[in-house]
C-alpha cells in the first residue's frame, strides 16, 4: 500500500506547491506592476466577470474530485482486505503489544509475518485506547477497549519494521514500541515450527469452552439450550427483536460478555454474563473456536457468506425443522 499512498501524498504536495508559488508570484508580480505610480492615482473599477467567476469555481471543483476519487479508492484499498489472509491476533495494553497467532504461537512486541503474504491484524485492548502504528507499511489504527478493529497489509520486503503506539496511552506511551519483522516464507515456517507446542488458538479455545461449560447448552451437533454454533461464524442470524446481525469477531464477543443484548429468535435470555471470568486472550480464543466450527470446507463458507445466505438458512434451526 505505501506506493499508492507516497503517490497520493506526493500529488498533494505537488498541488500545494504549485499553488502556493503561484499565488505568492502573481502577488509579487502584480504589486509591482500595478503599483500607484503617481500620489493621486485611483484604481479602476471593475464590476462582474463571469468568465473567471466560472473558472476560479469549475477548475478547484475538478481538482478537488480528482483528489477525493483517488484518496477514496486508496482509502477502500487499505480497509478491504483480501479475502485470503493470515490473520494475527493482536492485544495493546499498557504498555507492551501481544501477538497470537493462529497456531498458537505467542509475541510480545515482535511480530513475525512472512513476506507476500496479506496479513490481517484483528486488534483489541484490555485497557485504554492504544493505536497500532507502522510508518514503513503506511497502517495505522485505533486499538479499542470492546471492540475489534482491523488493519492489513502485504509485506513486500524482508527485513524489520518499527511498530509504534501513536495514541497517548500513559505514562509509558513512549515506550510502546515494537518490531514486525518480515521473514522469508521458508525461514517463517520454521520460526512457526519452533513454537511452544501449546496448540492452535482455536484449540485453546476448545478446552476453554469445556472448562467455563459453554458445552452444556451450546451442543454441537443437537440443540441444546443454547443455539448450535456450527457454521456459525459469518452467517446472518435473526434475533428475538427481530433484526438480523452478522456473527462476527464483535458479535461473538458481545455474546459472550454480554448475553442478553442480542438473543437469538426462539431462545431465552438465559446464559450468564462471562464479564471478568474470560481475559482478552480467552475471548480470542473463544472466537477462533467459534470460527473453526465448520462442517464445510471453508473456502465454501466463505463464499456462501459473501453472497449472503437467505435468514432462515442462517438462523440456528430448531429440532422440529431438521
Ligand atoms: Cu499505547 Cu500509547
Amino acid at each position: 500500500m505505501a506506493s499508492r499512498v507516497d503517490a497520493l501524498y506526493f500529488f498533494l504536495l505537488a498541488l500545494t506547491a504549485f499553488f502556493s508559488l503561484l499565488i505568492a508570484g502573481l502577488i509579487v508580480t502584480y504589486a509591482v506592476k500595478y503599483r500607484r505610480r503617481t500620489p493621486d492615482s485611483i484604481g479602476a473599477r471593475i464590476h462582474g466577470g463571469l468568465l473567471l467567476e466560472i473558472a476560479w469555481t469549475v477548475i478547484p471543483l475538478m481538482i478537488t474530485m480528482v483528489i477525493f476519487v483517488w484518496g477514496a479508492s486508496v482509502f477502500f484499498a487499505m480497509s478491504r482486505p483480501p479475502d485470503e489472509t493470515l490473520n494475527v491476533y493482536v492485544v495493546g495494553k499498557q504498555w507492551m503489544w501481544k501477538f497470537q497467532h493462529l497456531d498458537g504461537q505467542r509475541e510480545i512486541n515482535q511480530l513475525h509475518v512472512p513476506v507476500g503474504r496479506a496479513v490481517k491484524l484483528i486488534m483489541t485492548s484490555e485497557d485504554v485506547i492504544h493505536d497500532v502504528f507502522v510508518p514503513a507499511f503506511r497502517v495505522k489504527a485505533d486499538v479499542i477497549p470492546g471492540r475489534y478493529t482491523n488493519i492489513w497489509f502485504e509485506p513486500t520486503k524482508p527485513g524489520t519494521y518499527h511498530l509504534f503506539c501513536a495514541e497517548y496511552c500513559g505514562t509509558r506511551h513512549s515506550g510502546m514500541i515494537g518490531e514486525v519483522i518480515v521473514m522469508q516464507p521458508n525461514e517463517y515456517q520454521a520460526w512457526l515450527s519452533g513454537g511452544t507446542g501449546e496448540g492452535s488458538l482455536a484449540s485453546a479455545g476448545e478446552k476453554l469452552f469445556a472448562d467455563l461449560a459453554c458445552n452444556t447448552c451450546h451442543r454441537v451437533d443437537v440443540q441444546g439450550r443454547g443455539p448450535v454454533l456450527q457454521n456459525l461464524f459469518g452467517k446472518t442470524v435473526s434475533l428475538q427483536s427481530g433484526e438480523t446481525v452478522v456473527a462476527d469477531e464483535a458479535y461473538i464477543r458481545e455474546s459472550i460478555l454480554t448475553p442478553a443484548a442480542k438473543v437469538v429468535a426462539g431462545f431465552q435470555p438465559i446464559m450468564p454474563t462471562f464479564q471478568g471470568l474470560v481475559s482478552e486472550e480467552g475471548l480470542l480464543e473463544l472466537i477462533e473456536y467459534v470460527k473453526s466450527l465448520h462442517t464445510e470446507p471453508p473456502v465454501e463458507a466463505g463464499r456462501q457468506t459473501t453472497s449472503g445466505p437467505a435468514p432462515s438458512e442462517a438462523t440456528p434451526a430448531r429440532p422440529d425443522a431438521r
